[in-house]
């Protein structure tokens, strides 16, 4: 029997979700054992999304309905931003339905709601597109480096400012130019203040952390501050000292175990570092653990199609969890950390 994934938001990365689900069904259906069904697509004005995968008659404005619909399975957000998103997943997994979000300004601010939500009702919440687009990242943290412990997680996880800096680094681009060549090429939020003044890396910063250390970690945790600040003259200086500036999102452990430190601030980075060579919009994030040592994640963090391969990879597995009648690992924050924004370091 089919399983039947509402989509909730239709906009870049939810149309290529739309298309890979089409044109992948077949090869999808085998990985997870049943056939994947489009169930509906809520969006604000139907008229205005051109898929010609979709049945139009699936395409509705009612998300409230769509969500908890009977026949539905899986819920699938790619809405952003925190209403109405929260009252649609939280009705969704209270409804026991699977849910695949890549909300991360959601997840920062209210996850605690959500995740206790899903475990009163069995419910499985996958985010891994919520961070770092196509990067593998969020599973590893949670799953493969489960039987370590992570000391530092230092990443590079704006496409935005990083492709920002690094135009003013290798064309000497003013910060103006730059954000709007970053704008023009898709990376930008549709307010890019949520970039450039580090909200969104500071949400992706909140979720890392609290995977990283097995805490309770929400974005007002998190020491930020943006790149509008730095000038020309301050790439110059950094060149000059063989560094690059990068905008970084720090989350470590006090130096005696006792706290968690989360930051986003720029950074000068020497340029041997492996995360100096991250180029254009790259995202990467450097994982500095007991055992394993240092790991480097790095790929594409942005943009539909990236974006649609995690949230494809996350709708495989809540629909393979359903299937067999279990649900994924759940969120651990069992060492209560506390959280100082600077760390005691
Ligand atoms: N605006 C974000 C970025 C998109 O530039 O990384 C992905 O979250």
């Amino acid at each position: 029997m089919a399983l039947k994934v509402a989509l909730l938001g239709c906009g870049v990365v939810g149309s290529e979700v739309v298309r890979q689900l089409a044109r992948q069904a077949d090869d999808l259906a085998a990985r997870v054992g049943a056939p994947l069904e489009l169930a509906g697509v809520a969006v604000r004005r139907p008229g205005r999304v051109r898929l010609p995968e979709v049945d139009p008659a699936l395409f509705t404005t009612d998300a409230a309905a769509l969500a908890v619909r009977d026949d539905v399975d899986i819920v699938v957000e790619v809405i952003g931003g925190i209403e109405p998103a929260r009252t649609l997943l939280l009705d969704a997994v209270k409804a026991g339905k699977s849910v695949v979000t890549a909300n991360k300004a959601l997840l920062a601010e209210d996850g605690a709601t959500l995740f206790a939500a899903a475990q009163a009702t069995g419910a499985d919440i996958y985010y891994e597109a919520s961070v770092a687009g196509a990067i593998p990242l969020l599973r590893p943290l949670r799953e493969s480096l489960a039987g370590d412990r992570v000391e530092r997680v230092l990443g590079i996880v704006n496409g935005t400012t990083n492709y920002i800096l690094d135009r003013m680094d290798a064309h000497g681009s003013g910060f103006s130019e730059a954000l709007e060549q970053a704008q023009a090429l898709g990376y930008a939020e549709a307010d890019p203040t949520a970039d450039i003044e580090g909200f969104d890396a500071a949400a992706k910063a909140a979720i890392l952390a609290g995977l990283a250390f097995h805490t309770r970690v929400t974005a007002a945790d998190v020491h930020r501050e943006g790149i509008t600040e730095v000038s020309a003259a301050d790439i110059a200086s950094a060149k000059a000292m063989g560094c690059v500036v990068k905008l970084l999102a720090i989350c470590q452990r006090s130096p005696d175990g006792s706290s968690v430190g989360v930051r986003v601030h720029p950074a000068m980075l020497p340029r041997e570092h492996p995360l100096a060579g991250v180029r254009e919009a790259y995202n990467a994030v450097f994982v500095e653990a007991a055992s394993a040592g240092r790991l480097m994640f790095y790929g594409a963090g942005a943009g539909g199609a990236p974006t649609a391969s995690a949230v494809l990879g996350d709708l495989v597995a809540v629909a393979r969890n359903r299937l067999a009648g279990a649900r994924g690992p759940e969120e651990t924050t069992y060492a209560g950390l506390p959280v100082h924004p600077m760390g005691d370091s």
